[in-house]
């Protein structure tokens, strides 16, 4: 068997692994199984795409290849260590950029070192594929670095809204159409520089134009976009793995945006578009009235006397590593014969299932932690709603007030409930950066500081108004 039908047999199999993956990533039982599949797959893709590459390059090239391989691996072996959950989204976003980097040089490789035996109709679908793949890949580069810069608060998550911006975007894209046209009709430097421009500003512009709370999307789909860019090099360089590994990750990227759309009642075309379509962000609310204060001790009275108790957490309770006193709290609850359940809304935290999995972690039954539909009609009838560091998520502006920036956003209805008490640090926004009025409503009270540190003066609460002596001196703290 010669080294290219070993290569090619190889590719066969990782792309199987690869898909494999998919398949156990798809869900939380399977999940460590599918990254497992995931990473076979990379080893025999890279030790193919090697063995490939051994039989036309010199040694010096063979040490540069092993010098970047260990480098790459050194420094995703780093972050994958340090980083936090509540940093995964913005890690993402850095990586795609990275494709989208390369994606890049290789379009730009691949105008600089054309096949000689290319001519004709062939030639000029090699500069198409040149020009898309550069096209691509540069938008998925800037985009990705602006949602990077956006999730990771290094500048602000409110829309960037330029006069004409959908003027700006569309001619970008006419403009993409029209060098195509002469690019392939008549190559050029020039022309190639001018489509990487404008891919650059077109990708900043795209994301830029987003607001905080269709962040979700944005990353999904440029997930997406990665995966396009990725085949478009897989097209350039005549690399089957890459075309099926590129079509799965984009296909799969998009579908994912499809369903975050849908949960979040937005318009797929209208998010991708740079927020086409969706209200102006509305301006500062100003006065929202007053809001009411509680203390740790008399959230714990309140638990005490309530039948019946929600726990909606958000990307606050994550930051403070609530989880595990949260957990006893509802342990302790249960105990004592209060119904107590879980409220997860589909993107409360930075990604979706993160609270399933902080919750998981700290040993929360399953049968207690319940998707947002399957809660929302229960508020009404529910005693006390505890909120640990959630905001967007649960803020009725999304349905009842049309001029909102999360307007028609499906949210949790937590007001419904006879007590609502708001763990945050501030009366501060959320990540969409729009006011809450929950915060003002009468049933409402807010328990300000650190989630867990609040949760952990609860808990001591409870024990004291069991201890016989405090409940005589009739302390409420
Ligand atoms: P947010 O709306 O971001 O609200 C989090 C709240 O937690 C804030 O009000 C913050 O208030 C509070 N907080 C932060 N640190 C805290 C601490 N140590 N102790 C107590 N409270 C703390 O979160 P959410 O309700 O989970 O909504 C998620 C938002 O993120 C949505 O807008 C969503 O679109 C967006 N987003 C989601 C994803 C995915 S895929 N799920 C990805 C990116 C963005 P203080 O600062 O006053 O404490």
């Amino acid at each position: 068997m010669t080294t290219d039908t070993a290569a090619q047999a190889a590719y066969v199999v990782a792309a199987l692994l690869f898909i494999l993956s998919l398949a156990g990533l798809s869900q939380h039982r399977t999940s460590r199984s599918g990254v497992v599949w995931g990473i076979a797959g990379m080893v025999v893709a890279l030790a193919a795409t090697v063995g490939l590459a051994s039989r036309s390059i010199t040694a010096t090239g063979l040490v540069l290849i092993a010098v970047a391989t260990a480098a790459g691996a050194g420094i995703g072996l780093w972050r994958a260590r340090v980083v936090e959950m509540t940093g995964m989204p913005e890690l993402i976003a850095i990586m795609h950029s990275l494709v989208g980097l390369a994606a890049t040089f290789v379009g730009w490789n691949g105008y600089l070192d054309v096949d000689a035996e290319l001519s004709g109709s062939l030639l000029g679908i090699h500069h198409a594929e040149v020009f898309i793949g550069v096209f691509i890949g540069a938008v998925t580069f800037t985009g990705s670095v602006v949602a990077y810069l956006k999730l990771s608060a290094r500048i602000a998550s409110r829309p960037l809204t330029l006069p004409g911006k959908h003027v700006l975007n569309i001619g970008a894209l006419v403009a993409f159409v029209g060098l195509t046209i002469a690019f392939v009709a008549r190559p050029n430097m020039g022309l190639l520089i001018a489509v990487t421009v404008v891919a650059l500003a077109l990708g900043a512009h795209l994301v830029a134009s987003i607001g905080g709370g269709d962040m979700p999307v944005v990353v999904s789909m440029l997930n997406s976009y990665s995966g396009w860019a990725a085949a478009a090099s897989g097209f350039l360089l005549a690399n089957n793995l890459l075309i099926v590994t590129g079509a799965l990750v984009g296909s799969s990227g998009a579908y994912l945006s499809y369903i975050m759309c849908k949960a979040m009642n937005r318009s797929f075309i209208s998010v991708i578009a740079g927020g086409f379509g969706t209200p102006a962000a509305a301006a500062e609310e100003g006065e929202q009235g007053e809001h009411r204060e509680i203390s740790a001790e008399e959230t714990a009275e309140l638990l005490r006397d309530a039948s019946s108790v929600i726990i909606t957490p958000g990307y606050g309770m994550a930051v403070a590593q609530a989880q595990y006193p949260v957990a006893e709290l509802a342990r302790k609850l249960r105990e004592r014969g209060v119904e107590v359940r879980f409220g997860i809304h589909p993107v409360a935290g930075r990604l979706p299932g993160h609270m399933n999995v902080l919750l998981a972690e700290a040993n929360v039954p399953y049968d207690i932690v319940l998707e947002m539909d399957e809660i929302n009609d229960d508020f009404a009838a529910t005693s006390v709603v505890l909120v640990i560091g959630a905001n967007d998520t649960v803020n009725p502006a999304a349905t009842d007030n049309p001029s909102s920036p999360i307007a028609g956003m499906p949210v949790l209805h937590v007001w419904e409930a006879a007590n609502v008490v708001v763990f945050k640090r501030s009366m501060a926004a959320g990540y969409a950066g729009v006011q809450n009025p929950l915060f003002f409503r009468e049933n409402t009270q807010m328990l300000f500081g650190d989630a867990k540190q609040r949760v952990e003066d609860i808990l001591r609460g409870l024990d004291a108004l069991d201890s016989p002596v405090r409940e005589m001196a009739g302390t409420s703290g």
